[in-house]
């Protein structure tokens, strides 16, 4: 199945489900992004609008990007706010958004499905400000060498969607191309005992140098 059906057929069950990765996610972003500013904010591949909910409270517009239908329709029945736009978008192609529109552009447990990083952090540059942010939540590389994907249970068995592994050199490759500058990375742990794999990496890129 294709990964746009299959977030369109997890959709109902996409908040509900017992998911440990999506809950630390959460706290990965508001952990990280409390201590930010911003105004104009850009979400790729927003889903359900788990974080979108949080980004609201914090900025004067959000800008929703996801190529699940049925993942949107989800997140419009949440969330009724005339501060959030959501939008029908593969990422995969040049995203609708104004040049140099946001302050923060965030990612969350997207690019596991996106093979070509450097376009996202391309579209990135382009649609960030000067100084604006780029906040990165991803499966944390080591995990992803153990075989954990997004997955999701429905009548007929375990659905497996499409991933591609992310090294960690690929991110900073990739964000370096694009001249971002890396000011926080951080390891996120279910409990954090000696020798446990990290579940999730996020990253804080700073645009730099581009007007
Ligand atoms: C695991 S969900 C994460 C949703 C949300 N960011 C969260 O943290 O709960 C991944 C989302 O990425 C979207 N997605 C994956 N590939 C995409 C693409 N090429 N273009 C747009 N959305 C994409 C899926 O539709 C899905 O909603």
């Amino acid at each position: 199945m294709s990964i746009e059906k299959s977030y369109n057929s997890w959709a109902e069950q996409y908040d509900t489900n017992e998911n440990k990765t999506r809950d630390l996610d959460k706290k990965a972003t508001v952990e990280t992004l409390s201590k930010y500013n911003f105004e104009n904010v850009v979400e790729l591949g927003c889903g359900t609008g788990k974080n979108s909910e949080w980004l609201i409270t914090k900025a004067k517009s959000v800008i929703g990007l996801d190529f699940s239908e049925e993942m949107l329709n989800i997140a419009k029945s949440k969330i009724a706010s005339n501060k959030i736009r959501f939008q029908i978008t593969d990422l995969k192609k040049p995203w609708p958004i104004e040049n140099n529109f946001a302050d923060l552009i965030t990612c969350n447990l997207t690019l596991e499905h996106i093979k070509d990083l450097d376009f996202i952090f391309n579209q990135a540059l382009q649609k960030l400000k000067a100084n604006g942010k780029f906040f990165v939540c991803e499966l944390h590389p080591a995990r992803q060498y153990l075989g954990s994907k997004a997955k999701y249970e429905t009548e007929k068995g375990t659905e497996e969607l499409e991933v591609y592994v992310h090294h960690l050199s690929d991110y900073l490759d990739a964000a370096k191309k694009n001249s971002f500058n890396l000011i926080e990375i951080n390891e996120w742990f279910d409990n954090r005992r000696e020798n446990e794999v990290p579940r999730l990496i996020s990253f804080v890129f700073n645009k730099y140098g581009h007007q």
